[in-house]
């Protein structure tokens, strides 16, 4: 007997807002992307995973020290004008992995989405639909309406307010002011993943000194990458943590990191690669993964579904 997902009708209702309020039909009669349309680059690179993995984290991706070739996307959440304060993503997929894979993934492919803030803007499966709920129906987003009031107080009850929205806000304009350098950040997953019977969440941290000259973030990578490689120290964190919740996205973990491999984008010219356009017929989803990462929580619940409606609605 198949087991209905305890979100599928939040995530039903999710999606059509999707389409109707975030997936737009284009001039040209295309679709783009619901969320993460503005394109910073595709790249290629490789993930080495490192034989120090500690012992009881073996398994899935680190089961063996190995390396494996990369297909990444840079990309902005909103906003096409990059003056607006935007969260910035980087998705990956790592070709060419062993093992078993979610239902209705690709085999040998193993997601990686990530973005360059600690925290998400909702902090599960309800306050995503509440979040969307009061999003519906806008006609054009704005770094103005993006933060609807009675989503961040329901009430007059401080206690209820979403506190942890306003954080996650805080933050994209601290960015926004602070550090115009895509290759400065860390990019974190917000949501956990499994590892063995516990979660982790993943984490990229920069570990190339920024030399890219330019007037946009495009421009800085592609000027940084005709000089030298861009590279990323890859980190998990396993839950090991009573206090850390794996339904919380508003909160930041405690649990200790361990530094398990490298991210590394060799030096190439961006614009001249075919992924540069070809990669915008490609999809992230971070479903696409070894069934020993399988996503967990109600927020990655929703993702299932979303993704793959967001993708078939714009490649079909
Ligand atoms: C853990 C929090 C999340 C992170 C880190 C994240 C990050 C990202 C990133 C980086 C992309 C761009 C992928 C690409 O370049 O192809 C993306 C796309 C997308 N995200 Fe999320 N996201 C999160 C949560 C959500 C949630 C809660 C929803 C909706 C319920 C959502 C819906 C989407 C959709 C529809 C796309 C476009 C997928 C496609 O058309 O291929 N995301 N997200």
């Amino acid at each position: 007997m198949k087991t209905t997902c305890p979100f599928a009708a939040m995530a039903d209702e999710i999606n059509s807002i999707c389409a109707k309020t975030f997936q737009k039909i284009q001039p040209d009669g295309s679709y783009r992307r619901t969320f993460h349309a503005p394109l910073i680059a595709n790249l290629e690179g490789e993930l080495e995973i490192f034989s120090a993995v500690p012992t009881p984290y073996r398994l899935g991706l680190f089961l063996e020290p190995k390396t494996y070739k990369v297909t990444a996307r840079f990309s902005s959440s909103l906003f096409a004008n990059e003056n607006y304060p935007d969260a910035r993503g980087m998705a990956l997929t790592i070709h060419a992995v062993s093992g078993p894979v979610c239902e209705e993934a690709p085999e040998g492919e193993h997601t990686i989405v990530t973005i360059n803030q600690p925290t998400f803007i909702a902090r599960d499966a309800e306050d995503m639909l509440a979040f969307m709920r009061k999003m519906d129906g806008v006609k054009e987003l704005t770094p103005f309406n993006v933060a609807p009031p009675t989503y961040t107080f329901p009430s007059l009850n401080p206690l209820k307010a979403r506190w942890g929205f306003v954080q996650a806000m805080l933050c994209t304009l601290g960015q926004a002011f602070r550090r115009r350098d895509i290759t400065q950040y860390q990019y974190n997953s917000l949501s956990p993943y499994r590892l063995g019977t516990s979660a982790m969440k993943y984490q990229f941290r920069p570990a190339s000194t920024p030399m890219g000259k330019g007037r946009t973030l495009r421009e800085r990578l592609h000027s940084h990458l005709l000089q030298t490689d861009l590279v990323f120290d890859f980190f998990i964190q396993p839950k090991t943590l009573a206090t850390d919740l794996v339904d919380d996205l508003f909160q930041v973990w405690q649990s200790p990191t361990h530094l398990v491999g490298r991210l590394t984008f060799p030096v190439q010219d961006i614009l001249a690669t075919a992924l540069f356009t070809e990669g915008e017929r490609l999809s992230y989803n971070p479903w696409h993964c070894l069934q020993a990462h399988e996503p967990l929580g109600s927020i990655n619940a929703l993702r299932r579904v979303v993704y793959k409606n967001s993708a078939l609605r714009r490649l079909t």
